[in-house]
């Protein structure tokens, strides 16, 4: 058995972390392919290194451009890449365009696709995400969720028979799989539960973090088209970014898409000289989990950060109307803010933990081993 696992997203090369790492423990002969989607050190290379993530066999370095294009490129390179490969399945994570270009490349040669991070819905038809992750799932044969509800979505849309099961699968579970002709579904947990754990003990020094008091500050992160491409709404959230640096010191990493958005519409003012807003480049993954895990509150509207916030127990305000992690808002760890925060400073210096315990949505920690298990089982024989 030969797998081909394509990343080229920020978010993909930490998902990867422990998957590659259970499959090499596992034996599992992996050939790694980045498609180049991002490509600065600081949202590609330097993630490699920190993770220790094996040298990817094939770079295909597409670059950004619009959908079409990238998706185009990925689309056309992977292709010559299975070709070449020969491989058994096609790993994909997530909802990029990376995502959906390599699985549609491996569909269209017949080769099965093994989908990480299945069943997610946000319901929002236009997001480009959302348009990427509905139709990987349907063109998967082998789809790992990350949680309970993201079984349910799958279900809905008859991805998912009736009969599957939504709770956690055991290793032994995973084990006994074993092929149907049909799309297998499984809730083996999220791998980001997995990268965070094996993370979050590191001693991290940070030079900005190591001045600022243990919850005292917000920690802010900005890259969704919806809160970047519409000038309106980037000056909006950026005055109330701007605004909340003055009831709090605020840490704002800025993601390369916002800064040009930003620069682009000459918006820098909102942003410059400001004593108590930080704004600093990408962070590494133990920096940025460092600066999650002391934060008072996060802001932001990314995905992963959303759930990370959660697993570490700090109180999340999303800028986005809907999320694809509801037991998050169910929980009352996260609130929606949309993309026009009424007041973000007084929400901000308001919010407070729920009580109780935060329940573990998002597995417990091996949901890389269920992956290598299930993928041996069910395309090893
Ligand atoms: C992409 C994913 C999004 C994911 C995010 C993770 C799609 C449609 N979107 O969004 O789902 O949440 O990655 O971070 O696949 N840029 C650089 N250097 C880089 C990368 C990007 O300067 O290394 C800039 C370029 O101006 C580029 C822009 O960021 O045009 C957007 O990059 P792109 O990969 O198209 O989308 P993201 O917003 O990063
Ligand atoms: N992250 C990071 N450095 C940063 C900001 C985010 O390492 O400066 C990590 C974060 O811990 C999470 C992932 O990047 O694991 C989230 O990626 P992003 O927000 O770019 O994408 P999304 O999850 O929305 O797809």
């Amino acid at each position: 058995m030969k797998l081909v696992s394509i990343v080229g997203a920020r978010p993909q090369f930490i998902k990867a972390a422990p998957v590659c790492k259970a499959f090499q423990k596992a034996g599992i002969d992996e050939c790694l392919v980045d498609t180049g989607q991002h490509y600065d050190d600081d949202m590609a290379g330097a993630f490699f290194r920190e993770l220790d993530l094996p040298k990817p066999a094939h770079s295909l370095g597409v670059g950004s451009g619009s959908h079409g294009r990238m998706t185009g490129r990925i689309l056309e390179n992977t292709e010559a890449v299975l070709e070449e490969e020969a491989p058994s399945a096609v790993l994909v994570y997530g909802d990029t365009n990376s995502t959906i270009a390599g699985a549609l490349a491996a569909a269209k040669m017949a080769i099965p696709v093994i989908h990480v991070e299945a069943g997610l819905r946000s319901y929002r038809a236009a997001m480009p995400e959302e348009i990427n992750r509905r139709l990987t799932d349907h063109i998967s044969s082998l789809l790992f969720c990350p949680t309970a509800s993201a079984v349910e979505n799958l279900r809905k849309e008859s991805v998912a028979g009736p009969d599957t099961g939504a709770g956690l699968l055991s290793q032994a579970a995973c084990g006994a799989l074993r092929p149907t002709g049909k799309p297998i579904v499984a809730n083996v947990g999220d791998v980001m539960m997995d990268a965070l754990l094996a993370i979050r003990d590191r001693e991290i020094e940070d030079s900005l973090i190591d001045t600022l008091a243990p919850q005292g500050y917000a920690l802010v992160t900005l890259h969704r088209a919806e809160s970047t491409d519409d000038e309106e709404i980037l000056k909006s959230l950026l005055n109330s970014i701007a605004d909340l640096s003055e009831a709090m010191p605020v840490v704002f990493p800025m993601h390369p898409r916002t800064k040009s958005s930003l620069e682009r519409a000459g918006l820098n003012s909102i942003v410059d000289d400001r004593p108590g807003l930080h704004c600093v480049p990408p962070m590494s993954y133990g920096r940025f989990i460092r600066a999650q895990a002391e934060a008072r509150v996060i802001v932001t509207d990314s995905g992963g950060v959303q759930k990370e916030a959660y697993m570490l127990s700090v109180p999340c305000l999303t800028l986005r109307e809907e999320t694809e992690w509801p037991e998050t808002i169910s929980s009352g760890w996260n609130r929606l803010l949309g993309f026009r925060p009424a007041d973000l400073a007084a929400t901000c210096r308001n919010v407070r933990p729920p009580d109780g315990e935060a329940p573990a949505w998002f597995g417990d920690g091996h949901a890389a081993e269920r992956i290598a298990t299930a993928v041996t089982a069910v395309l090893g024989g």
